[in-house]
């Protein structure tokens, strides 16, 4: 019981820190997409399952690319400026305002899941990534952009706690039954509206559960 409402009252608290962070017109992560993900987008598969979206600019890129993108988000005044932003562009994405923590996604149902900078705590991480795994069809695709450690001396954006950042060890760790494809820590230059300002470190992750398409 105590733990179930001490869930609730931290997923209102953060709740409302992302809706006061984006309760201004403009985008506080721009409206361009992540450049990794516009990097590696060849290698995805619809439906794609994008947590953690904020304001639309992943989730509607992938849409112009004639994707079918669900975006998941605590924040729902970040998804209606993600629905905004499709409209703009003339396309539309599936928005579900849900805290990842309870959110069940369907079994084997996605081609794709991106996670650009869903910096989770670890015990989040622990129940949402293996229902991630499983949320992908034999095939399916994994992508995944956060800053790791060495973010925390840059200044240049994310959280100041460790445990929300990742590394290439936490990545094997939490998702065991992913074939890594592509997983490195670089420093890379991450200019993304005034949230993400700079020279940055980050890993990259491109996981494929087993099994044929
Ligand atoms: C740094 S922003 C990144 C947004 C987007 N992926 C992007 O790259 O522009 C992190 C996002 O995670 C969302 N978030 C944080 N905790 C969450 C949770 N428990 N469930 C769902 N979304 C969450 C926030 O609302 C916020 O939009």
């Amino acid at each position: 019981m105590c733990a179930g409402r001490s869930t609730i009252l931290k997923s209102m608290s953060d709740q409302q820190f992302w809706n006061e962070r984006y309760a201004d017109s403009d985008y506080f992560y721009g409206t361009e997409p992540n450049s990794f993900l516009e990097e590696q987008c060849g290698v995805l598969n619809g439906p794609v399952l994008s947590i953690s979206e904020g304001e639309g600019r992943n989730g509607v890129f992938l849409a112009t690319r004639g994707l079918d993108v669900t975006g998941v988000d605590l924040s729902s005044v970040a998804l209606e400026k993600a629905e905004k932003l499709a409209e703009s562009k003339g396309v539309t994405i599936t928005t579900i305002v849900a805290d990842l923590e309870t959110f069940e996604p369907e079994e084997s149902h996605y081609g794709s899941i991106i996670s650009i900078s869903a910096h989770l705590p670890g015990s989040l991480r622990a129940v949402l990534y293996p229902r991630l795994e499983k949320a992908l069809k034999p095939g399916g695709i994994l992508l995944l952009e956060a800053y790791s450690p060495d973010q925390l001396s840059k200044g240049t954006g994310g959280p100041k706690d460790a445990d929300m950042l990742m590394s290439v060890e936490k990545i094997r760790k939490e998702f065991p039954d992913l074939e890594p494809v592509l997983l490195r820590e670089t420093e890379r230059e991450v200019r993304e509206g005034k949230g993400h300002t700079g020279l940055a470190s980050v890993v990259q992750f491109i996981g494929r559960r087993p099994g044929a398409k």
